[in-house]
């Protein structure tokens, strides 16, 4: 298990711009992606489609989904098509989470889909509480072992059903990717990748077994790192 790689950058652009870099390099060499929700990735996926408008040999999926149809304005599927999918020429194969299903029929089909497929780089956000895709704080499916996608309920706004990767899932990212800006998430920054790992924090429980963990920061979300 990899320690995490801390990237600190001056501004969210910046920190956007860093992501945005990797997921166009993803996209070039034709891997599988997993791409997060929430509203800080937004900016990261318009950038990476003025880099890169030839996704054709990637494909794509996703670390957590809101259950809601796919045009909801609260379905992390459309934030990444508003930003990322509907601006590039050549589309990726769209592998994303049926929110429009029943929570366990929507993980069970998922858990389908993502046999034996390896995810390279699976980006993700961070909660001001901790969580992680939607594993919250001392969740039970904190636990999981043997599962890929699990549903859940919300600890957070928006308070709709989730359906999420599990740890395991997300630790075999080849490349783990956090994007993590403003000064609302530096406690959990801190907890999150200075201290010691626990259910309390759901992220600090995430690192990519075998690859690269990378967490991405602006000084705001770094300022409890530092002294
Ligand atoms: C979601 C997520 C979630 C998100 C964090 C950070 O569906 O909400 O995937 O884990 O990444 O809550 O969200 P913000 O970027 O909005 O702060």
């Amino acid at each position: 298990m990899s320690d995490p790689e801390l990237q600190i950058v001056e501004s969210e652009a910046e920190a956007a711009r860093v992501v945005a870099e990797l997921l166009a390099a993803a996209a070039r060499s034709g891997t599988e992606i997993a791409l997060t929700g929430g509203s800080t990735p937004r900016q990261a996926y318009e950038l990476t489609a003025d880099l890169e408008p030839d996704w054709s040999r990637a494909g794509v999926w996703w670390g957590d989904e809101r259950c809601v149809p796919p045009d909801d304005e609260r379905s992390n599927f459309r934030l990444a098509r508003e930003s990322l999918l509907d601006r590039i020429e050549r589309e990726p194969r769209v592998h994303r989470i049926q929110g429009e299903l029943e929570p366990e029929r929507a993980a069970a089909a998922y858990e389908q889909e993502l046999q034996g497929v390896g995810l390279d780089l699976i980006l993700l956000g961070l909660g001001p509480d901790g969580h992680v895709a939607s594993l919250f704080p001392n969740a039970p499916i904190l636990e999981e072992r043997d599962r890929l996608v699990v549903s859940a309920p919300a600890q957070l706004e928006p308070f709709v059903d989730r359906v999420t990767l599990t740890p395991p899932a997300l630790c075999a990212g080849h490349q783990v990717v956090f994007l993590v800006t403003g000064e609302d998430k530096a406690d959990a920054v801190g907890r999150a990748f200075a201290g010691p790992p626990g259910p309390g924090t759901p992220a600090s429980l995430v690192r990519s077994t075998a690859g690269r963990t990378l967490v991405v920061l602006d000084t705001a979300a770094a300022s409890n790192l530092h002294g």
